[in-house]
């Protein structure tokens, strides 16, 4: 089974995803950590980020892989646990302009694709449902208003020592959300099969239990 998760930064899609995929012992793949690992060696290597070519080789020269730690998923790239690197402000400012590029894009999509073509699979990001997993049985599209959103990511960075001011955050994450958007290829948005839910005002046992009674009540045991 294929279980798509997609929708604007800080809607709760990774801890609703790997909860899920926790329950349902299927595989999570968190595709954002994938477009955040190219930015990521981009930075690092100094590479132009406006550089399609450049972008491409490297992203063809990168080795990403999840792999299970004690508590959580571990994201490595190119052998080296960056799990808290990726989640940096310079990536978070810099992610969506590499994730514009068609050719940075397609890359991603094959190795996503692949991973899922033998498992059952919860898949998070923004063009799951459209371009990564067009056949997938469940289609959730996960919103919240901005405010909550901001709220939720503030407290995630501040628990991993990455603290903002809210408003700092908040505008961050509106800018990511044009961006991704407005681009051309694998833009963020609404399918007309995508099950849309506003999780403003929702605990994740709330969102977890809904999502669960919307599977079951299209026949499946879970
Ligand atoms: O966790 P958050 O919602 O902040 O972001 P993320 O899922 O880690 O994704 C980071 C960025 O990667 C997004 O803002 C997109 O620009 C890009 N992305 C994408 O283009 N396509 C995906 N399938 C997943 C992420």
């Amino acid at each position: 089974m294929q279980i798509a998760i997609d929708g604007p930064a800080g809607a709760g899609k990774s801890t609703i995803a790997r909860r899920l995929a926790d329950k349902l012992g299927f595989v999570y793949i968190d595709t954002g950590a994938m477009y955040r690992c190219i930015t990521w060696k981009a930075i690092k290597n100094e590479v132009d980020l406006a550089d399609a070519g450049q972008l491409t080789n490297l992203a063809r020269d990168t080795h990403i892989e999840f792999r299970q730690g004690s508590s959580h998923q571990l994201v490595f790239c190119d052998g080296q646990d960056v799990s808290s690197a990726i989640r940096s402000h310079e990536v978070n400012a810099a992610v969506s302009k590499v994730a514009s590029h068609p050719e940075i894009r397609r890359i991603m999509v094959r190795q996503q694709q692949h991973m899922a073509s033998n498992n059952s699979v919860v898949m998070d990001g923004r063009d799951i449902g459209e371009c990564v997993l067009p056949e997938a049985e469940y289609k959730f599209f996960l919103t919240a208003s901005i405010e909550e959103r901001a709220r939720r990511r503030q407290a995630e960075l501040t628990a991993t020592g990455l603290g903002h001011e809210l408003e700092k955050v908040k505008i961050e994450i509106e800018e990511r959300d044009k961006s991704d958007a407005n681009r051309e290829v694998g833009s963020l948005k609404i399918l007309p099969d995508s099950i849309v839910i506003d999780s403003s005002s929702m605990t994740i046992d709330d969102l977890m239990n809904l999502i669960l009674d919307t599977i079951r009540g299209s026949g499946y045991a879970v």
